[in-house]
């Protein structure tokens, strides 16, 4: 689609889950499987945009035209997302993990023999959304992701505001969504929230897409 609505644009996704290693064996992880990330980033392309997809782990071929960067940690995800500025827009769609092991052991943990758990001090990873809304190379659109299993809209309104993005695509991830093929979305924004019926990965990816456009024009 060299004359899509997105064609001249630079598009940065984020997508899968982060790995962050506790031992040379063993790593903190969730369920995301990436579908949806991809599925944005597939459409970002058909709509002729340049498309930087930053992935952690997945099992997901990569979309034609897209140039995709695998990573594994939160803190290497969060460089190759500077590394692939500037961006016209960027969707962060990956389900980074909030916390890693604050010291990787070089050697497998054993048990001791005292029926004590090893311990396993965290600390809080990189915010990589909240890091890209006050760099001075912020794209012009800033989209974020939220999967909630309670109080959907409300939380994405709090996102909103403490992320610095201009809009939060809300999902309730309670019933067997991360992993799933169909996703139900609240984009909530300064504008309010418009709620989406339930639809396939795909064409939730495909409206969102169209809706960035638009937007992306209007701004132009
Ligand atoms: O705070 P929460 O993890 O629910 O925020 C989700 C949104 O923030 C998603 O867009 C996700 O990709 C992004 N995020 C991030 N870096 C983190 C945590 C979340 O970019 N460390």
């Amino acid at each position: 689609a060299a004359n899509g609505p997105l064609s001249g644009m630079h598009i940065l996704v984020t997508a899968g889950p982060t790995h962050e290693p506790i031992d040379p064996v063993r790593y903190i992880a969730n369920r995301s499987s990436g579908r949806q990330g991809f599925a944005i980033a597939r459409a970002a392309a058909d709509a002729g945009a340049r498309v930087t997809l930053v992935s952690g782990p997945v099992d997901q071929p990569t979309p034609r035209g897209v140039t995709r960067i695998d990573v594994q940690t939160a803190r290497e995800m969060l460089s190759a997302v500077e590394s692939a500025l500037p961006a016209d827009a960027a969707i962060m769609v990956a389900a980074v993990a909030d916390w890693r092991v604050e010291q990787e052991a070089g050697q497998k943990l054993k048990k001791d023999g005292s029926g004590a758990p090893a311990p396993l001090p965290l600390t809080e990873n990189p915010d990589i959304l909240a890091t890209l809304a006050i760099s001075v190379q912020r794209p012009k659109l800033l989209v974020g992701f939220a999967a909630e299993t309670e109080h959907v809209i409300e939380h994405a309104k709090v996102k909103l505001a403490r992320k610095g993005c201009d809009m939060i695509v809300a999902n309730d991830v309670s019933a067997g969504v991360m992993g799933g093929a169909t996703n139900r979305v609240h984009l909530v924004s300064a504008q309010g929230v418009e709620s989406w019926d339930e639809a396939s990965k795909d064409v939730v990816a495909a409206r969102l897409i169209a809706r960035i456009a638009t937007q992306l024009q209007d701004n132009a």
